[in-house]
Parts: C-alpha cells; structure tokens; sequence
C-alpha cells in the first residue's frame, strides 16, 4: 500500500481530533473542525508529504491471498511446530546483527534492593497512585491517565495537558516493572525515578515534593498507612515515589491467551492467530525490534514519526542523550495488551489496522527539503523498516495475533482515599 495512503487513513482522523482537542473547542464545533481536517488531510494524503522511497519506486505487490484449503493446510502445519518446544520453533526473520530474544511467557518481577516488596508499601502506592489532590490542579491522579479498566492507559490520543510541547501519548503502566527504561524516550532509569518525574512534570502531574509530602503528613490515615511501609521514617518524597513504584511492579500481566498457548493450551489460538504468529516472528519482521517477553527489545528506533521540522516535532531520544543519531528515535512500545491501548505510538494518531498498513509500506520516510540538505540532525529512519508484502488475509491474521496479547479486564476498584474528615476514626484507635 502506497504510504499516502496510509496517510489518508492514518493522519487524516487523528490530526482532526488532535487538533480540535488542542484547541479544547466545544464539541459540536469540535466535529466540525475533525470532519474538515480529516478532508483537508486526506487532500493532502493525495500528494504526498512524506513518501517511502522503495515503496514510491518499486511497490511491493502484495503476495496472493491463500484459499480456506491453503490455509487449512498451512495451520495445521504450523500447530504441529508451535506446539512444542519454543527451541523447535523456526528461526525468526532477523536482520544480521540484532541481538534478539524468542517472544514467550513473563518471567517474575524482580523487586530492586532497595525497595523490596512489600504489602503495606503496595496499599500505600496504590493509595497515592489513585489520588488527584497529589496534583497540582488537584484534579489528575495518576489514574486518571493510566485507568485500570483501559488498559491502564487512557484512551486518548495525547494526554492533557498539552503544554509545553511535546505532549505524547500515554502507555499502559502494565509491565513497566520489565522495561529498563521508562518513558518514550527513556528518560528515566527506574520506576522510582519515572514516580518521582510523573508527579513533577507538567505533562502529568506538575506538582512539588513539599506539595506531595504535605498532603500525606497532614492526613492522620495517611499517616498511618506510611507509617506501615516505613516504620519509624519521616515522610519524605523518596518514600512516597518509592511506594508507588512498588505498586507499579505488582501490575503485571501474563494471563493472556498468548501466555495460556505458551503453557501448552495448544486449543488457545484460532487459526488467524497462529498464522499470524508466525507471521510476526517471519515475513512481518516485528521481531526485529518487538522480541522477548514483553514484546519490546528496549531499544530506541526511528519509525519516521518525528514530525522533524514541523510544528508537532518530537525528537524523542535526542532530548534525552543529544546524540544526532537519536532523533526521531523511540522506545519501542510492549505490544502486550496493545488492543486495549489504543490510539497508539508516541503520537497518539492511529489505530491498530492503521500501524500495520503502515509496517506494510515500510513506515514513513520523511523527505530533506532544500534547506535540510546538510542538516546533521535530520531524523533517519530505521534500516530495519522497508516495505513487506503481506496481503490484507496477512494483515488480518497479523492483527488477530496481536489481539491473542490481550489480558483479561481488570478491574480495581478505587481505594478509599484519606481524608481529614478520618480523622475523629483514627485518633480515637
Ligand atoms: C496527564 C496524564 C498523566 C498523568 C496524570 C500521569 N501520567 Fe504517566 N504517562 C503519561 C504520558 C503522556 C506518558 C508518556 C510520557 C513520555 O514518554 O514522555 C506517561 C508515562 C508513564 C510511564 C512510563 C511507561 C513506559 O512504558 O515507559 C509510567 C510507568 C507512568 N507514566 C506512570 C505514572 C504514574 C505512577 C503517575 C502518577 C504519579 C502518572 N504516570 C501520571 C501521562 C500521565
Ligand atoms: C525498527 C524496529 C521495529 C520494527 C521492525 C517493528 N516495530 Fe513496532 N514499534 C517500534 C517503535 C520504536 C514503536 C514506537 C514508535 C513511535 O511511537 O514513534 C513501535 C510501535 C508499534 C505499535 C504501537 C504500539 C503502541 O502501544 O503505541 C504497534 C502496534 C507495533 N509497533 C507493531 C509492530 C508490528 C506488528 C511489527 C511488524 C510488522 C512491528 N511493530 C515492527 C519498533 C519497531
């Protein structure tokens, strides 16, 4: 598929909502303005502002679509192989060099040193983790962005607030306790420090330590719930982040119907999914950067979404290490639960069949333009993108697997907050 195409599909709709959005107009008006971006892109789309080289030269021509007979026979292949063993599973399609690790079931957590498990430290995360007055505005909780019932994520396509730029969109906190690097551009080294930048950026919860430390101290039941997780401590901000990153460790997945095949369910996948498994270790080349168990090889990579040069610019890793080579780069994304994590990438602007008829085309390539000739900065996409030719039964099969990611719902039910009017309960114990 040509890229302006994925274009018209893709952009289109999430410029329109971005940009309605941030102009935080009412929604009838709101509409008005999606519908006429959405036109106005799609306009656009027709000549293209972005183009994939190889797939504006030679364009892959998808390979022909398999009778229900062919894939008859190709499943049960395939069943037989995955099945077993992962070390008899077939090689997976990786580019020379790429230090790769087989997709498959969660290992346990592993709780740092200094901050060991602990079930009062988790009531006490939890606790804070559902609570808006920590914020500045006292309105945004970290809930409020990661919402256990949406994936813990929040369903939009960037956060609010929007300023200042980049606003970015939020992941899921699941399996963030497997990610060595935390953020988009992998700004914080541990969960304790990504807590400690959540509450004090303006993007999430633009709030101060004394605000934070404050709150707690001047809450009897709170208080008490601090003085089970640090008995005999003062309350400090440390603590407190460090509660919510123990919290974050015990959100973790691996009751997916992908984990119940990797225990041996062979019944667990249909068909589409498991050509589709195939699929993404083989002819889609996902595991190329989305490998082990959470999907992710926590590197950073250039998909061509960097908007360099534009009013939307995101550099991405750049931010982080300075390093030319690092715009436009970010981390890859786990793909576990990423049906429920939808809109997706940094972005925020597209679905799920939007991501993969991009893949497709071999993502996007951003053009220099005259004055960008010599720009030692301008983004380079990722040698391990070029266009596929993987048909719409591919892209469907493709898309069914990624769906086999999904955990079951999970419902947590807001704690009780603290609050002053406790007070009479807890001072009377
Ligand atoms: C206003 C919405 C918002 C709020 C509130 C918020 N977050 Fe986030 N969160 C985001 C966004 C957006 C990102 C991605 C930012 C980036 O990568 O630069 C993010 C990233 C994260 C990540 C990194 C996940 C990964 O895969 O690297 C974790 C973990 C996280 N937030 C936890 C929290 C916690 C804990 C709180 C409360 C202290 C919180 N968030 C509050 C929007 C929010
Ligand atoms: C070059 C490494 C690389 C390859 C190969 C790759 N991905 Fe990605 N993927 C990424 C990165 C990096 C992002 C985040 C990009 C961004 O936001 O700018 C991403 C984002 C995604 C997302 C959005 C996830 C979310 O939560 O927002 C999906 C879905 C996805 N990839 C699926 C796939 C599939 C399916 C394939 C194979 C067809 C694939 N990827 C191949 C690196 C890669």
């Amino acid at each position: 598929m040509a890229i302006h195409q994925c274009f018209r599909k893709g952009f289109g709709e999430g410029f329109g909502a971005v940009l309605a959005r941030a102009l935080a107009l009412p929604r009838r008006r709101r509409f008005v303005l999606w519908a006429a971006t959405a036109v106005v892109c799609a306009w656009l789309g027709s000549t293209p502002l972005v183009a994939d080289d190889e797939a504006a030269d030679g364009k892959k021509t998808p390979r022909p679509e398999r009778t229900a007979a062919e894939r008859d026979v190709e499943a049960r292949r395939l069943r037989e192989i995955y099945r077993g063993d992962r070390s008899r599973w077939p090689p997976p399609m990786i580019d020379p060099g790429v230090e790769w690790r087989e997709i498959g079931p969660l290992p346990n957590v592993v709780h740092p040193e200094s901050n060991p498990l602990s079930p009062a430290k988790v009531t006490l995360g939890r606790t804070l983790f559902f609570d808006a007055r920590l914020s500045s505005s006292g309105k945004l909780a970290c809930a409020s962005c990661h919402e256990p019932n949406l994936g813990w994520a929040d369903g939009r396509a960037v956060s609010q607030p929007l300023r200042p730029a980049p606003a970015r969109n939020a992941p899921t906190i699941r399996n963030a306790a497997f990610h060595e690097l935390l953020f988009w551009d992998g700004r914080a080294e541990s969960l304790e420090q990504q807590v400690e930048q959540a509450l004090t950026n303006p993007h999430e919860m633009g709030t101060s330590p004394d605000h934070v430390v404050g709150l707690v101290s001047g809450i009897p039941r709170y208080r008490a719930l601090y003085e089970e997780a640090f008995p005999n401590e003062p309350v400090t901000f440390d603590a407190l982040a460090k509660a919510v990153a123990c919290f974050e460790r015990t959100i973790v997945g691996g009751r997916s119907r992908f984990d119940e095949f990797m225990a041996g369910d062979a019944a667990a996948l249909t068909d589409a999914e498991l050509i589709g498994l195939d699929l993404f270790r083989r002819e889609a080349r996902c595991t190329n950067c989305h490998h082990g168990p959470v999907f992710s090889d926590g590197r950073f990579h250039d998909l061509g979404l960097s908007f360099y040069g534009r009013r939307r610019e995101d550099r991405g890793r750049h931010a982080v290490t300075g390093d030319p080579k690092d715009v436009g780069r970010f981390r890859t994304p786990t793909l576990r639960d990423v049906t429920r994590t939808t809109p997706l990438t940094h972005t925020g602007m597209f679905e799920l069949s939007g991501v993969l008829n991009m893949y497709n085309a071999g993502m996007v390539t951003l053009k220099r333009q005259d004055f960008q000739r010599d720009d030692p900065l301008f983004p380079v996409k990722s040698p391990h993108l070029r266009p596929l030719s993987l048909n719409q039964q591919d892209l469907a099969d493709l898309a069914a697997f990624l769906g086999t990611l999904e955990e079951p719902r999970h419902r947590m039910m807001p704690p009780d907050l603290p609050t002053l009017d406790d007070q009479a309960a807890s001072s009377g114990r």
